[in-house]
């Protein structure tokens, strides 16, 4: 059924990409490798198996720092975003985005994380960037942090298990904002803070068999994720600072999860996934860690440092808006194991009858979008921005055209219930949807699992001519922000 449209006047339509899945150009212009450049593509391996995408060993690192291959290793490629931008960029402005989520490569700037002074070239691919979306009246959204850390620390400092990464990552801030400044006023941190625990190596460059146990990586992956926590508070100082006017937010997962049943012990196992989930807001947003996780580091003996000050940072700077990624719910069961299981983004969950599943066994559930949205303005009353969501699907060309029906449905059915939420009171800043243009899958590294507006002519070999084509969902996107929103 027809709603009317809520959406605010100034509300920020656009999308959303990454560095490490969008630019490729690796090793241009002195960019170092970063922990993006060393995922591999394992055709063998199931789609659906999240973990065994993701999982990264050493012998892999060694293995990838020895080559100069593009096909098995994507993200060294992408989409060429980093010469094609003026021609992406034309055509998202041409869907009438107001918005463009991108991130920078922190080993564009400093190759390796540790020197004094930036590479004068990387910054000047950013500039270039924010000035040709500034003419086409583009605002850009940054994420100071996407999955794509310097290798160099992760092999000489463990990644972010060590103190002197803050600082690096510090140094790397203050030289975004100040040479940004111009051009940029809404930032975001971490993207995905949260995903510490699905895939550590991504987000914090923790090779887990380095450790003697579970409980010894556990420990260094809290110790990595207390760093991030304290850098991103350090990172809304810089930004407020050096930046009047700016705005910068926390980036997380929404997983929200429901229980199976009525039953109160499914009700509870569902309500601890939740409130694991919120920890990580509200450290970012509230400024300091919940009761239940010092309980747990103390009843499972987890020694996590703080520094001194360290509790007064993250309570001073909070952020100033939270966003998150939403793609899929999630079911909790007391029967899990003899329940139906579905893959996924997050872990391998219980299947929900009541929902369609994506090809990779994500969930698609709209209302659930609402339930997020309802969820977090309740808990912290700070404004929200969905900055990723969407469809990774295979698409067709027929005659030169993607007849992507499926994706504008997705859509279409996201965009009722934000506007359901925004009609129930929650402050929705805007929305990125998650990716405008194909770009190569964070997990999976395939082309073929597609979420653009736009097709780019890549397989997942990176055979193809590279070229954009305009998809169905491209015309309806563009109809759907000239009116607002009144045309759903
Ligand atoms: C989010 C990430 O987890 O999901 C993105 O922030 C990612 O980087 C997106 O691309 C979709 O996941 P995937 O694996 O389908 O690319």
């Amino acid at each position: 059924s027809k709603q009317k449209s809520v959406f605010p006047k100034n509300f920020m339509w656009g999308g959303a990409i990454a560095a490490n899945q969008a630019e490729g150009a690796w090793n241009v212009d002195g960019k170092g490798m970063s922990v993006a450049d060393v995922a591999k593509f394992k055709p063998d391996v199931d789609i659906t198996d999240y973990v065994a995408q993701w999982r990264t060993t050493q012998a892999d690192i060694d293995e990838a720092m020895k080559t100069d291959d593009v096909i098995y290793y994507p993200k060294r490629h992408g989409i060429d975003f980093y010469h094609k931008y003026p021609e992406d960029l034309s055509l998202f402005a041409e869907m009438g985005f107001k918005v463009l989520r991108v991130s920078i490569a922190w080993t564009r700037l400093f190759p390796n994380g540790t020197e004094e002074q930036p590479n004068a070239a990387g910054i000047a691919y950013y500039v270039n960037l924010f000035k040709k979306m500034r003419v086409l009246k583009i605002e850009p959204l940054v994420t100071l942090s996407h999955y794509e850390m310097p290798l160099y620390l992760v092999n000489h400092y463990d990644g972010w298990v060590s103190r002197e990464v803050v600082g690096f990552f510090n140094r790397f801030t203050k030289v975004c904002f100040e040479n940004f400044a111009p051009y940029v006023k809404y930032w975001l941190t971490f993207n995905e803070i949260d995903s510490v625990f699905r895939h550590p190596f991504t987000t914090v460059g923790v090779v887990e068999e380095k450790y003697a146990n579970k409980h010894d990586a556990e420990q260094a992956i809290y110790q990595a994720l207390h760093h991030q926590f304290v850098a991103s508070a350090v990172a809304v100082k810089q930004c407020h600072e050096i930046i009047p006017g700016s705005q910068i937010g926390c980036m997380v997962t929404e997983t929200v999860t429901y229980p199976e049943t009525c039953n109160p012990e499914d009700v509870m196992l569902a309500y601890e996934d939740n409130r694991q989930n919120h920890f990580f807001t509200d450290v970012q947003a509230n400024g300091e860690y919940p009761r239940f996780i010092k309980k747990y580091f103390k009843d499972h003996d987890l020694q996590v440092s703080f520094a001194q000050g360290d509790e007064e940072i993250l309570k001073q700077y909070p952020v100033d808006f939270i966003s998150f990624s939403y793609y899929m719910s999630m079911v909790q069961s007391i029967n899990a194991d003899k329940r139906e299981k579905v893959g996924g983004n997050l872990t391998t969950g219980v299947k929900n009858p009541y929902l369609q599943t994506s090809e990779w066994g994500w969930q698609v559930d709209p209302v659930g979008l609402k339930y997020a949205l309802l969820d977090l303005y309740d808990r912290y009353h700070k404004p929200l921005f969905i900055v990723e969501n969407g469809l990774g699907a295979k698409d067709t060309v027929e005659n030169g055209e993607v007849h992507d029906a499926y994706r504008i449905q997705y859509f279409a059915d996201h965009f009722k219930q934000i506007n359901s939420a925004i009609s129930a009171g929650v402050e929705v800043m805007g929305y990125t949807s998650w990716a405008p243009i194909d770009i190569v899958s964070a997990s999976t590294s395939q082309m073929v699992k597609r979420y653009g507006f736009i097709y780019v002519d890549l397989d997942d070999f990176n055979q193809g001519t590279g070229k954009r084509v305009r998809k169905d969902s491209f015309y309806w996107y563009q109809k759907v922000i000239q009116t607002n929103g009144e045309s759903l």
